[in-house]
């Protein structure tokens, strides 16, 4: 019960990785409070959570709905001692075919709202708490077609750096998840068709030295650690599970 009496927030819980370490952290103790863009996927991802979660809707690429989202914690009183910013913009293109409209999209959910969020909650966070911004091992290697979701997720390192400098007064802690390849619904959102997502999957399992993807429980228990009490002289990070993609 690593997590016990602990109340996160988890941004983009109603699929893949964010899901897992929503359960992950049921598992240990907290409460959860979970977003995720689609009301329909709320209410299922509510239902299979159980009573120590409550989802609410929000478009994090949109600061507007991210202002309602944040009067509705206010309203109810809600104060984190976790916040997992894990809803991000996967989109991958080659250079040369990008719009300008796909950029904004990208860095407004994985930088922009992020950033505004965390300012707007800020005091809505109890001293001691550990956020926790989602980067991604691409920022480390030169994956063809990564150019902006690669620049959006590294300005997330430094945000970890700078926001735990700022914020040392508060006693809140910023850390980077970086996951590598992981098997989660995001696949489909990179690749147009089902077979080219299978092609994709055999292209990314031999980029990786352990040759496979992760389980998106890997990337949970990660949050878990960095989540928890345990973990805290960590501060201003990176932790990558990444099958050794970055490293060897
Ligand atoms: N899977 C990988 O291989 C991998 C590797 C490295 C890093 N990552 C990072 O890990 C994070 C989670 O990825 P995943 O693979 O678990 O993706 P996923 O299965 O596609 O889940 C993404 C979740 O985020 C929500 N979401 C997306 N855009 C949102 C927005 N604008 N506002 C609110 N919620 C939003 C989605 O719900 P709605 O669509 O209903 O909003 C969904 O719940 C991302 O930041 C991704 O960049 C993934």
């Amino acid at each position: 019960m690593r997590l016990k009496n602990k109340t996160v927030l988890i941004t983009g819980a109603t699929s893949g990785i964010g899901f897992v370490a929503a359960q992950r952290a049921i598992e240990e103790g907290a409460f959860v409070v979970f977003t995720g863009r689609n009301q329909d996927q709320i209410l299922q991802t509510q239902n299979q959570l159980g009573t120590q979660s409550l989802g609410i809707s929000c478009d994090h690429s949109n600061l507007a709905s991210q202002d309602n989202f944040t009067q509705k914690i206010q309203e109810l009183s809600i104060k984190f001692d976790v916040i997992y910013i894990n809803a991000g913009n996967v989109t991958h293109e080659a250079f040369g075919q990008w719009t300008t409209e796909q950029f904004d999209v990208i860095f407004n959910t994985n930088v922009k709202g992020p950033f505004f969020l965390i300012q707007n909650l800020l005091s809505m966070i109890n001293p001691h708490a550990s956020v926790i911004l989602c980067g991604s091992t691409s920022i480390h290697i030169a994956l063809e077609k990564s150019s902006v979701y690669a620049a959006s997720k590294i300005a997330l390192r430094s945000l970890a750096k700078t926001l735990s400098r700022e914020l040392l007064a508060h006693q809140i802690r910023f850390n980077l998840l970086s996951p590598g390849p992981t098997l989660t619904p995001a696949l489909n959102k990179v690749a147009n068709t089902p077979a080219e997502t299978e092609q994709l999957k055999v292209s990314i399992e031999n980029l990786v030295p352990i040759k496979r993807l992760a389980d998106p429980i890997e990337i949970a228990n990660a949050f878990i650690y960095l989540a928890s009490d345990e973990a805290k002289f960590i501060v201003g990070s990176e932790l990558l599970i990444d099958g050794g993609v970055a490293n060897l």
